[in-house]
């Protein structure tokens, strides 16, 4: 008779951070220097979908990510979070003699984004989030998103933040052990769901420096990065966690902005220097600021993670208004089709308009959303008997 097969099937989320991280104090530990604050995004629009499977037939850990196979005990960071899920799974069985002795058994996962991989879309923040939602519902553990965010954090840090769904902390804590660095939510997604989004993608390449390496090297050189960790962030996650329990937005959007500048101002005084923002995006920057003088308030803020791409965040209210002004300067990019735009009002600077004209491909407009979904069988990346869906 064929083995049984185990397997879970969810979808987590993108968030991308309004207060950056960026520095680690503990390499190993994935320990942050600085707390950070993220808005989740919709999974209707942005997602990972990842199937977790167990059976006695499979030979080794195993990882599928959008096709390609990976041993999962040849990453440190994957085995991290398998090593600390299963343990968790073996001392409920050894609790509870009713529970299948799956622990011991290895783990095949199937894991897809339905966006471009490390296009400074924070993929690796969806995929360990779902990496590790999946691998805790198959083992059934009744664990807390806190208690999970401690895993999926040393997965990817961004991680821990996508398994709330609307505004998140990652309290960076003080313990060495790390048990205090978790996410926590600040608000969920009723509390302001009209925050609305728009990915603007000026390059869907893989980015140059990757956070990692490029965080070390700000830890170990630049002088502008000890001000802010110390500081200026905490004061900043109070003033955000205000703005945001009073729908605050023209705070939400300043601290948004100069917290953008601060993260890249930081990655410029790091040495060598590194740069993540390009002409498309220096170009966006200034239209944005052309809407907000039109509109005679902030009503769009822009924010950029460690590649070139614009995430432009406004309300509902606003929408029309925005949208209008960024379809104009981006008219040829993906994503716009299903959008009925009118000619904008807003005056905007020639050279920023021609420059995001030609810079950016793909337009991605989204909204606040939901933490990880738990998905059905029929959602599921693997057959019934093990193997691969679509192999
Ligand atoms: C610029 O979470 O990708 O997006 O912990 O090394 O995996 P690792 O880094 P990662 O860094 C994300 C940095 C950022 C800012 C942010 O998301 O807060």
């Amino acid at each position: 008779m064929a083995e049984k097969v185990y397997q879970c099937t969810v979808s987590a989320p993108v968030n991308i951070a309004v207060i950056k991280y960026w520095g680690k104090r503990d390499v190993g530990l994935n320990l942050p220097t600085n707390s950070s604050l993220s808005v989740t995004l919709s999974q209707d629009d942005l997602r990972t979908v990842t199937t977790a499977s167990c059976s006695k037939s499979f030979e080794k850990d195993t990882l599928w990510l959008n096709g390609h196979v990976e041993d999962i005990s040849t990453s440190k960071r994957l085995s991290v979070c398998v090593e600390e899920l299963r343990s968790a799974r073996q001392g409920l069985e050894k609790e509870d003699d009713s529970l299948d002795k799956i622990s011991q058994l290895k783990l095949h996962v199937v894991s897809k984004n339905n966006f471009p991989t490390a296009a400074g879309l924070a993929s690796s923040a969806a995929g360990y989030a779902a990496f590790t939602e999946a691998v805790a519902r198959l083992y059934g553990l009744p664990w807390t998103p806190t208690q999970l965010s401690r895993i999926a954090r040393q997965g990817s840090g961004s991680a821990c933040r996508s398994l709330f769904g609307g505004y998140v902390a990652w309290e960076m804590g003080e313990l060495h052990s790390g048990a205090d660095s978790v996410a926590v939510q600040v608000e969920p997604v009723e509390h302001w769901p009209e925050m609305r989004v728009a990915i603007m993608v000026a390059s869907a390449a893989k980015k140059g420096v990757s956070s990692t390496s490029g965080m070390q090297s700000t830890v170990a050189s630049s002088t502008l990065f000890q001000k802010r960790v110390k500081n200026i962030v905490p004061e900043r996650m109070q003033a955000m966690k205000q703005a945001i329990r009073k729908h605050d937005f023209e705070t939400f959007a300043k601290l948004t902005m100069t917290d953008s500048n601060q993260f890249h101002a930081c990655c410029l005084d790091t040495f060598p220097p590194i740069f993540y923002l390009n002409d498309t995006s220096r170009a966006i920057i200034r239209v944005v600021e052309n809407i907000n003088a039109a509109a005679g308030k902030t009503v769009a803020a822009y924010t950029f993670d460690a590649g070139p791409n614009a995430v432009v965040y406004f309300l509902e209210e606003n929408s029309a208004y925005v949208l209008d002004t960024l379809y104009a300067v981006s008219r040829n990019a993906q994503g716009w089709e299903d959008s009925e735009r009118n000619p904008t009002s807003v005056k905007i600077d020639d050279v920023a308009s021609e420059t995001v004209l030609s810079g950016v491909s793909r337009v991605i407009l989204t909204k606040v959303g939901d933490g990880p979904r738990l998905l059905s069988s029929e959602e599921s990346l693997i057959n019934e008997d093990g193997t691969l869906k679509d192999a």
